[in-house]
């Protein structure tokens, strides 16, 4: 795959709706166009240093997922071939190819629907503590990386700016109903046990991740992306050890090489170095090449 990095898109003419922390969104009326950029972000906040190719890898990523899990909801892709897209686009092509795509324009559910099958980060604090994760009883003898007994539903506000806070599920319940509540949860589940069961086929396990969700003619469908590194923890399934850290293939060697900086987390965050930008844009092309099984183009 050829190095170049794509920090921020401009299309010109093509309206800009907004840049999330990763992607470019344009308005074109009837759709939206979703550019994945080469930004990275950690703790929240985006750094000033893009990993190489990283838009191409979720792109390819979620295409290939939202199609793998469309038989459980649909989704917000109509294309990724820049040849459908509207002529408009057109002279921007060299650009988009392998990095966007064409979608629904839906209405974004303001919750973070996160699944976790393991332990990890953050969760492991609080199991620490209490044997809970997000206030769900575990009980005795998990280690920082165990499996859980069953996949758990945790799930977050989508906050503009800053973090996300964990909510209960009947939050969820009070702020949009039973019966979407019930349907957020039992889709992310079913979502999750497809994917981590694809992905362990090919070596892979799939820790946690984390799924947005829109209202599209009534209809709740999936939107945003689909497990890629940046919303999902992978790790190698060859070695892994409940009570060690696992070989992985997300944003986890970046939060380590700025946690031992002891950066404050609040911007602005400090620039990578070369050695972690490359190892880290390997690590998005292997999760890639493990999943499609085979090489990029
Ligand atoms: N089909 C869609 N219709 C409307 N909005 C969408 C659709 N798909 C994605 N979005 C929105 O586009 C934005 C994509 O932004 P991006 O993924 O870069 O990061 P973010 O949402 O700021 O942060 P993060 O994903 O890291 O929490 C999000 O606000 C998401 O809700
Ligand atoms: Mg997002």
């Amino acid at each position: 795959m050829k190095d170049n990095t794509i920090l921020t898109t401009d299309l010109t003419d093509v309206k800009l709706l907004k840049r999330g922390k990763v992607r470019d969104i344009y308005d074109l009326g009837d759709a939206l166009l979703i550019v994945s950029t080469d930004r990275i972000s950690c703790f929240d906040v985006v750094l000033p240093t893009g990993i190489p190719n990283k838009g191409v890898v979720l792109n390819r990523l979620s295409v290939f997922w939202f199609d793998f899990t469309k038989d459980i909801i649909d989704n917000h892709l109509i294309t990724d071939d820049v040849n459908k897209f509207p002529g408009q686009l057109h002279p921007f092509k060299k650009i988009l190819n392998g990095r966007s795509m064409l979608v629904k324009k839906a209405e974004p559910i303001p919750i973070e629907c996160v699944v976790r099958g393991y332990i990890a980060g953050s969760a492991w604090d609080e199991y620490k503590n209490n044997q809970t994760v997000a206030g769900i009883k575990l009980g005795k003898g998990l280690y920082k990386y165990s499996r859980l007994p069953e996949p758990i539903f945790t799930p977050s506000t989508k906050e503009d700016k800053g973090h996300d806070i964990n909510v209960s599920y009947e939050y969820i319940i009070s702020n949009f109903g039973s019966e979407i509540a019930r349907r957020l949860k039992d889709i992310s589940i079913k979502l999750y046990n497809k994917a981590s069961d694809f992905a362990e086929k090919k070596g892979i396990i799939i820790a946690d991740t984390k799924f947005e969700f829109g209202f599209f003619n009534n209809d709740i469908v999936l939107i945003d992306e689909a497990f890629t590194p940046d919303s999902s923890r992978f790790w190698s399934k060859k070695d892994y050890l409940q009570d060690r850290a696992p070989e992985n293939f997300d944003k986890q060697f970046v939060r380590d090489y700025l946690e031992a900086l002891g950066w404050n987390k609040t911007p602005p965050a400090p620039s990578l170095p070369g050695y972690i930008v490359n190892k880290t844009a390997e690590k998005y092309i292997q999760i890639l090449k493990y999943i499609l099984d085979k090489a990029p183009v």
